[in-house]
């Protein structure tokens, strides 16, 4: 520890902190505008000065690092005088002419600042380069006069992102904000995770989703968690008037660090599907509003008298319920109705093989954080640049600075062109590479623990064979991952899909063999699907989805997209049940339908990819007519004199866990 004195308050901190950050931590705010806590100090703006006793100028105290005995001073004469300097620089310089532009009024914190030091006029007269407003892309705008250069926005698509789409172009005044080769950023290479809006401090980046409804001191803000998909990513939602304004990630979220994907900050505010209001039933061909009786009623008409007949009903839940209406499901159609066919709509496609295989195994997966420190990733079957995408973020960013990356997917896709290997394996060949790889290490004796391989050479052909790549390709790929010190294998639905555990159980040998899984840790993840594959697949609910004559078909589909295949499939049924939120095909094709709420109406818990329990919160009403998915099932089976039971801790431990539950 080292011990400073900032303000004649003395603290002891950690060797490394900087001046700005033990300030913090001793409860001092000292102002400052390029800096921010997620992102590496940068020291442009220098609005975070401080004086140093025996240090003659002011120093800019987030790039500064304490030093034992270190005495700074944040709130001098001299100091602020500076900063409204520094201040009256920064607005000469641009367009900041505050009247005129969005998150004037409290929430740019170039204004904040200025206030703060009691600025009530520019000292320096303005004089600025006009430049062009780039509205090219669907989220947000970029404007360059109102850019104060902190470069945060370059630091968060570089830094939290990976994606390495912003920079700087021009020198000195001239200096903009530019996506990849100064192309508008509509046509760029940006993947909409909206970070560096996020971070922007001023009105240069403008959300446009929500621009115009108000400041945030307007907006009742409510911590929750993305429900987009298995990573769990922690959010900020932000509500006014019963609407959810816009969605930021949560600088505290454990998973995320605030980082977002374009599904997890715009999905939700750009909804286009047309919600469902009232309870429908079929008449002459035709839905009909009825009341919540009618509709309930004449569900339990028809699912009870097919209680104890294991024929009788499929029913089939949406893995974005949380953890408590999955358990409610599946207690009133598998332990109380006693159906054989109670399942979810994934129908365990992302899990089903890594539960086989957790049976035999026990838990086998790591974590998402390793993927941070990771100095080499193999991602097999998971293309993390369309799904999942948080988790691509926690690499992706280091790829810059050595980490190497192979991607084996039969499928084009961006990653190809950032990883050091793309291997485009015949489908169905995996299997065979994986051993192939593992042959690879074993012969070249690069092994940290070793397999039996008994013919190395023929692993290695078989490989050739089945996938169609090269023994040198495949070669390079094994030595990549036999050389790293911190290797991660990452796998999707490209492996698990094939409903084999035999790949599974490839991996994992292969993860062994490289050091990836020893005692203490596995850096070996699936990524599963959606929010709660993971409970879903806990509960068993992960089977495959056959229609056999049953004579009802219940699909809780609440919020959640609906496929192609499962309209078709459920259109074969006799009587078809829906509780959703939205229209669709398969709403349109149902005997009942029963309107739900969406994720932001109801609470629950989430258990993500690597096992995390959370919880989101409601963050907004339903509208009128419209009930909690539970409250659904739960007065259903009222109706037929029975009590559900909603214990979702216990019921996600019903099976072995791949990853460790907390
Ligand atoms: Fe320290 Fe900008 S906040 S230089």
């Amino acid at each position: 520890m080292v011990q400073i004195t900032i303000n004649n308050k003395q603290i002891d901190v950690p060797e490394g902190t900087t001046v700005l950050r033990a300030a913090e931590m001793a409860g001092i705010q000292i102002p400052k505008l390029c800096e921010h806590k997620e992102l590496t100090p940068y020291g442009g703006c220098r609005l975070c000065i401080v004086e140093v006793q025996g240090v003659r100028v002011p120093m800019a105290s987030c790039t500064l690092p304490v030093n034992n005995g270190m005495v700074v001073n944040t709130e001098t004469e001299a100091i602020k005088k500076s900063r409204k300097f520094i201040l009256s620089m920064l607005f000469s310089e641009r367009n900041h002419f505050c009247p005129f532009c969005q998150v004037s009024g409290g929430d740019c914190e170039l204004q904040n600042a200025a206030y703060h030091e009691e600025m009530t006029h520019w000292p320096i007269q303005p004089g600025w380069n006009d430049f062009p407003v780039d509205t090219s892309h669907p989220y947000f705008v970029l404007d360059n006069n109102r850019c104060i250069l902190c470069r945060r926005c370059v630091r968060a698509c570089a830094e939290m992102a990976g994606n390495f789409t912003l920079s700087v172009a021009e020198r000195g005044a001239k200096s903009m904000i530019v996506a990849d080769t100064d192309v508008p950023l509509g046509d760029s290479t940006c993947i909409k995770c909206g970070s560096c809006v996020q971070v922007c401090p001023t009105g240069a980046l403008i959300d446009r989703t929500s621009a115009y409804q108000g400041h945030d001191e307007k907006m009742t803000e409510i911590k929750s968690v993305c429900v987009g998909c298995s990573v769990g990513c922690s959010i900020n939602i932000l509500v006014r008037d019963n609407r959810i304004v816009r969605i930021e990630g949560d600088w505290e979220g454990s998973v995320n660090h605030g980082v977002l994907c374009e599904h997890g900050r715009y999905d939700p505010t750009t909804e286009a599907r047309k919600r469902i209001t009232t309870p429908m039933m079929k008449k002459n061909g035709k839905l009909e509003p009825v009341s919540w009786e009618d509709a309930l009623n004449a569900v339990k008409d028809k699912l009870q008298p097919l209680a104890g007949n294991k024929n009788g009903i499929a029913a089939l839940a949406s893995t974005r319920l949380n953890a408590e209406t999955l358990t409610a499901f599946k207690d009133l159609f598998e332990s109380k109705i006693q159906s054989g066919m109670v399942t979810s709509i994934e129908e365990g496609v992302p899990s089903s093989a890594v539960m086989k295989f957790s049976e035999k195994q026990g838990e086998f997966e790591g974590k998402l954080d390793m993927l941070r420190s990771a100095d080499a990733v193999m991602c097999v079957g998971a293309n993390i640049g369309r799904s999942h995408m948080v988790a691509g973020f926690l690499f992706k960013r280091n790829l810059n600075k050595g980490t190497r990356f192979i991607n084996i997917d039969p499928e084009e896709s961006e990653l190809d062109e950032l990883a050091n290997i793309s291997l485009k394996a015949k489908p169905g060949s995996d299997l065979a590479l994986i051993k192939g790889m593992q042959a690879v290490i074993h012969k070249e004796g690069l092994e940290r623990s070793s397999l039996t391989i008994t013919n190395a050479d023929e692993w290695i052909a078989q490989a050739v064979s089945a996938s169609g790549i090269s023994a040198e390709q495949i070669a390079q790929a094994a030595r990549i991952l036999a050389h790293s010190v911190t290797p991660v294998i990452l796998f999707g639905k490209g492996v698990t899909a094939q409903r084999d555990e035999k790949i599974v159980e490839a991996l994992y040998q292969l993860a062994v063999q490289i050091g990836a899984i020893d005692q203490e840790r596995s850096s070996l993840l699936s990524i599963k699907g959606e929010a709660n594959s993971l409970s879903a697949a806990l509960m068993g609910l992960d089977q495959p989805f056959k229609l056999d004559g049953q004579k009802v078909t219940y699909v809780a589909v609440g919020d959640d997209y609906v496929s192609k295949y499962l309209v078709e499939k459920a259109a074969k049924s006799a009587y078809l049940v829906v509780q959703a939120s939205y229209e669709s095909k398969l709403t349109e094709n149902a005997d009942v339908v029963l309107p739900v709420s969406i994720w932001a109406e109801q609470e629950g818990h989430y258990v993500n990819l690597d096992g995390r329990a959370q919880k989101t919160a409601k963050a907004i009403s339903a509208p009128e007519n419209v009930r909690d998915n539970l409250d659904v099932l739960n007065d259903l089976a009222k109706r037929m004199n029975l009590a559900l039971d909603t214990d979702w801790q216990t019921a996600i431990r019903g099976r072995k866990s791949s990853v460790s539950l907390n």
